[in-house]
């Protein structure tokens, strides 16, 4: 592994060491930190790694105990092969491999009243800022009371353990109170993010037949309010038939209209409920969460994560991938719609009895020193925000974050896309003063938590590497035919064995499960990125290699905005893709041909524009379109998206084209560029 790497020359810079490693630089984590990390050095990282690897099960069985159960599992580990209809029956595959077995446990008992034995129990859980720099702080035990409040409020709305609760709503403490209520009876949440659109909403819901929907009045963002009960309400009147109850909370005050005998407010449903609510033992494998990601199809697929082995996950790269402590104040800027929002704003932290900071509005308003300012004022220890966000910050000036005294940070984290190393050299220099480690964290909402990342006390880091790989985790980057790469030869990254919080499936779909993860390199998980592993066994990821691209480090499926926007009555035929944006990450790219009669304009195209953003959400809007007569198809018919990434890229198409049917149609695409 990286032992090599570590005993290269050195030199003292601030607190902590850089050192060359050809023409990369190397850090390795600062004397001070390294003392007080749980994993202090490379020699017990790679124990412990070595010792997960060959008997996971004894090995998470270990960690597992440090959970609190009902009852303790049989059997650690279970991979089960049914028999699919149409993609297989999986042999070899550990797709349907299930984790502690036979035990039972609760998330929301772990995240909270596992806590309220010990001094934690008066610790503040969430230190929460409005947007409007409103301030609430709940400690463990008052977030114990109003979470068992509001799961008594979800049984009075009719919801049993097993039923699917939608959430949509602004990051707000009564989110997190809503995720964890959910939890605490075992019924199944699925959160929409707040930027979605009613017709996302709908599709979403409709999948999993949500029994509630538990929404708000509005959000505040960026000084404006965001309309979320109208969204709920053109989603419901479009066609929900599962909902039965809409729940709302009052946040930005705007006019709303309640629907009797569906709508019922938060503030009066939680007056009158009783603050006695025992968590509910469930299996160790009841589907704790379903989240919707988009994927290589048209339609986002249903992410089901269930309970013990991905509450396992998200507690111990908590623990040693954050090294969170007692004293630390931990703020993960994510919203709770993606992912990271759900393992590392919640139920990581908070299984860990952590402080967290929960922050409701746009990282630049009023001013774009808002994140800063956040940092001092609650002195949060550990940061974890997504490159783009680092790279607005770093076009917006250092003088923003100069102003403000951050020396309570210890810890930095990235996640959600490649970090660059000029935006990692910045993070290191300029918020972290060269004291801070850098976790770049790559993970997928597949996998649930964190999969390779560094040790922050033990692991030497590069930037723009992702490092090694956490326990149990086994990646392996392999060609095509499944032979593994040479260092440095750029290949697939997939993941050899079963991990306690990797998904189990896709929302009543096994078929698309088994075959969009397990059937590309038979039996192993692909995971869509292409990556290398260079000699000193260190993954540096490449971004996606299928129809995927992450926006902003939001993932965004091309065949969902090209159906989006097919959808308008203007447009016969559309092909989306992505091309390099020095902020964003990508940036979409969309080729539009358009039915006859309709003038190709900058007025079409801004109210194309519109039309994703109300299908799907504005973040899915492409930042250009452009018409043209026909798309570059191959004599089968198929959209050659190469040349169309190519000439988005670079404005020309140099690569082959001896498959293209019709020449003159890039010649129309490239003079259209040119107008
Ligand atoms: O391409 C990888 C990229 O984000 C994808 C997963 O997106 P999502 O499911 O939305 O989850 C994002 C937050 C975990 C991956 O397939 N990605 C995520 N983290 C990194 C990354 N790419 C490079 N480096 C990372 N640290």
């Amino acid at each position: 592994m990286a032992k090599s790497t570590t005993k290269k020359k050195h030199s003292k810079r601030s607190d902590s060491i850089e050192s060359t490693l050809g023409e990369k630089r190397l850090f390795k984590p600062s004397k001070a930190f390294s003392e007080k990390a749980r994993i202090s050095s490379m020699a017990q990282y790679e124990k412990l790694y070595r010792a997960s690897i060959k008997d996971p099960e004894k090995f998470f069985a270990k960690q597992a105990e440090e959970l609190h159960w009902f009852k303790k599992w049989r059997k650690v580990l279970e991979t089960k092969n049914p028999r699919l209809s149409k993609a297989g029956a999986g042999g070899g595959s550990f797709a349907f491999t299930q984790w502690f077995t036979g035990g039972e446990i609760n998330a929301c008992y772990n995240c909270i009243d596992r806590h309220l034995s010990s001094p934690r129990k008066n610790k503040a859980a969430i230190i929460w800022e409005g947007e409007n720099f409103e301030q609430r702080t709940l400690t463990y035990s008052q977030l114990h009371r109003e979470v068992s409040k509001a799961a008594n409020v979800l049984k009075s709305l009719g919801v049993k353990t097993g039923d699917r609760v939608a959430i949509y709503m602004g990051m707000t403490p009564e989110l997190a109170i809503a995720v964890l209520a959910c939890a605490r009876i075992g019924a199944t949440h699925t959160v929409i993010f707040g930027g979605f659109s009613a017709e996302a909403i709908r599709d979403r819901v409709n999948d999993c037949d949500a029994k509630l929907i538990i929404t708000a009045d509005g959000a505040f963002r960026r000084g404006t309010i965001i309309d979320l009960k109208k969204n709920v309400d053109n989603a419901v009147t479009s066609g929900c038939p599962s909902v039965e109850k809409v729940l709302v909370l009052k946040r930005t005050a705007n006019a709303v209209v309640m629907i009797a005998g569906r709508d019922v407010w938060w503030h009066e449903a939680m007056a009158e409920a009783s603050a006695n609510c025992p968590a509910t033992p469930l299996d160790s494998e009841h589907p704790l969460y379903i989240l919707y990601t988009s994927g290589t199809t048209g339609k986002p697929k249903g992410i089901v994560h269930t309970t013990a082995g991905y509450l396992l996950g998200t507690y111990l790269t908590m623990k040693y991938i954050f090294d969170i402590r007692d004293e630390d104040v931990f703020w993960c800027s994510a919203d709770v719609g993606w992912v990271t929002g759900h393992s590392y704003v919640l139920y990581g932290p908070l299984a860990n009895g952590a402080t967290i900071v929960m922050y409701e509005g746009a990282p630049t308003y009023p001013a774009p020193d808002r994140f800063w300012d956040i940092i001092e004022r609650h002195g949060a220890t550990i940061f974890y925000t997504a490159p783009t966000a680092i790279r607005a910050f770093i076009r917006a000036g250092d003088e923003h974050s100069n102003k403000h005294d951050m020396s309570s940070l210890r810890l930095l984290g990235s996640v959600g896309e490649p970090i660059n190393p000029e935006a990692w050299m910045w993070y290191h220099r300029v918020i972290g003063k060269g004291r801070c480690p850098i976790v770049d964290t790559w993970w997928q909402t597949e996998t649930g938590a964190i999969m390779i990342s560094p040790i922050p006390g033990a692991v030497p880091t590069i930037p723009g590497s992702a490092t090694l790989p956490f326990f149990g985790v086994e990646p392996e980057v392999v060609r095509k035919d499944g032979t593994k790469c040479n260092p440095d030869e750029g290949g697939y990254l997939i993941i050899k064995k079963p991990w306690p919080s990797m998904l189990r499936g896709i929302y009543k779909d096994p078929e698309r499960f088994q075959k969009q993860y397990f059937t590309e390199y038979p039996g192993l998980y692909f995971t869509g990125d292409g990556a290398r592993q260079d000699k000193n066994g260190y993954f540096w990821i490449m971004g996606r290699v299928d129809d995927v691209i992450n926006v902003s480090g939001h993932r965004l499926g091309t065949m969902e905005v090209e159906s989006a926007l097919v959808g308008h009555e203007s447009v016969a035929e559309a092909a989306v893709v992505g091309r390099p944006d020095e902020i964003k990450g990508s940036a979409l790219v969309a080729f539009v041909t358009l039915k006859k009669g309709w003038p190709a304009d900058e007025s079409l195209k801004e109210k194309l524009r519109n039309h994703v953003a109300e299908m799907i959400g504005s973040i899915a809007k492409p930042d250009d379109i452009r018409f043209s007569d026909a798309l570059p198809k191959t004599r089968s018919g198929k959209i050659m998206r190469r040349l169309l990434r190519e000439l988005a890229s670079t404005g020309s198409v140099a690569g082959d084209t001896t498959t293209l049917e019709d020449f003159s149609v890039l010649e129309q695409l490239r003079a259209g560029e040119e107008e």
